[in-house]
């Protein structure tokens, strides 16, 4: 038995006032429609996913490159349920179980997904709701609270909902004609087939629908995205060279060999930075065939690392960085490297951590052919990025 899922993306998100459609606003790095494809795709229970888009937003889909998680789109209409009769229509007409889900909703289990679709294999429909947890109450506008619902027979209900295609179709068909409006696909379901089995699963909870400006406000926080990288360099010791380690000179009676500074615990950290968001490393932003970093300081480049990182949205939380050196002893030079280092990347001392290590005589450090240092970096996501 096949199962598709529809997408309805295809709102003006008004309530939210984004200044534009909310489900292609970025949450935590990733746009909300992104999020919500990929959790219905990796849910791992469609045979195919069709999104509803409005005609105005078409760029902005192709834009964020969703095309390549969607087997198929259908057009908008003016009502979500339009929207929904919509994407029915585009489905191939061997499909047996079809599962609607709003694309406001990107916080959707796989349990979810799994759930609505096998209790509509079994039962002809499932429908995600919870229990309701406020007491309710029935009002007058006029004359105030008119009575309290007893809230054990009450269910707040969202998507997914799933049911079988050809079923949901005709529910479809016949509301159209009757010029019949709901909120939600269980209501035609209901309409014209009866009873629908509601279900619930663990995760319910968390799938909210991302409605007001205020929603996005609160998310933020909980999808604070953070990235991690991690560098490694290692440069030859070299006699008439200034040993600079961590952006501050060392003194010793060799340096390391390179085109800048050769500061390999630097290159390692802009490399874990870079590699953080998938941006390549220093020798694609800063290649050694370019003269203007001929004996740059490295802390310079690690200004300029910091800004690309900051223009992409994030900023470092904390670096660890390992160098690797049988001599000279680096602990008297340790806090002021530290120093050295959260300045250049405008952070707290404390969120910058050296670390050095001999090998015990062995490999090329060992034996002071050269010195190696490798480093780890958390980014924490601050903003959207600049358009
Ligand atoms: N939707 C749709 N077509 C419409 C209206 C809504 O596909 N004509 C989709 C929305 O994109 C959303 C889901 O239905 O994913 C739930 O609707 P809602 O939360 O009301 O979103 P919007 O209609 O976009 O928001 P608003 O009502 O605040 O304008
Ligand atoms: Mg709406």
């Amino acid at each position: 038995m096949s199962a598709w899922a529809i997408v309805v993306a295809a709102g003006k998100g008004e309530r939210a006032a984004l200044g534009r459609n909310k489900v292609f606003a970025m949450l935590g790095g990733q746009s909300v429609l992104r999020r919500c494809l990929c959790a219905v795709r990796n849910s791992g229970v469609f045979d195919g996913v069709v999104a509803v888009i409005s005609r105005q937003d078409a760029d902005l889909f192709s834009a964020q490159g969703l095309d390549a998680l969607v087997d198929r789109t259908a057009d908008g209409g003016e009502t979500r349920q339009q929207s929904v009769y919509n994407g029915l229509k585009a489905l191939p007409e061997d499909v047996d179980i079809v599962a609607i889900h709003d694309a406001a909703r990107p916080f959707a289990a796989k349990a979810l997904f799994e759930t609505a679709v096998a209790s509509a294999r079994r039962h002809g429909s499932g429908v995600i709701s919870t229990p309701v947890s406020d007491t309710i109450k029935r009002i007058d506008p006029e004359s105030g609270i008119v009575s309290t619902v007893d809230r054990e027979t009450l269910r707040a209900v969202q998507t997914p909902q799933a049911f079988s295609f050809d079923k949901l179709l005709q529910a479809h068909e016949k509301a159209a004609a009757e010029g019949f409006f709901a909120t939600d696909d269980a209501a035609l379901f209901e309409r014209y087939w009866g009873n629908v089995c509601l279900v619930t699963a663990p995760d319910a909870e968390r799938n909210r629908k991302l409605t007001t400006k205020a929603d996005f406000q609160e998310e933020k926080p909980v999808m604070q995205c953070v990235r991690v990288g991690t560098g490694y360099d290692a440069h030859r010791l070299k006699e008439g060279r200034k040993l600079v380690l961590g952006g501050v000179e060392i003194p010793h009676d060799r340096g390391l060999d390179g085109h800048s500074d050769a500061d390999v615990a630097v290159h390692a950290l802009m490399d874990a930075m870079l590699g953080a968001l998938a941006l390549g490393d220093i020798g694609k932003h800063f290649p050694d065939s370019d003269p203007a970093y001929r004996g740059i300081s490295s802390t310079k480049l690690l200004r300029e690392v910091t800004r690309i990182v900051c223009a992409a949205g994030y900023q470092v939380g904390n670096a660890d960085v390992t160098i690797v050196a049988q001599r000279p002893k680096l602990s008297p030079y340790m806090k002021a490297m530290r120093h050295a280092l959260a300045e250049a990347m405008d952070v707290d001392v404390s969120c910058v951590s050296i670390k050095a290590t001999t090998t015990e005589k062995m490999g090329f450090e060992g034996e002071e052919t050269g010195i190696s240092a490798q480093a780890v970096v958390l980014l924490q996501h601050i903003r959207e990025e600049e358009q």
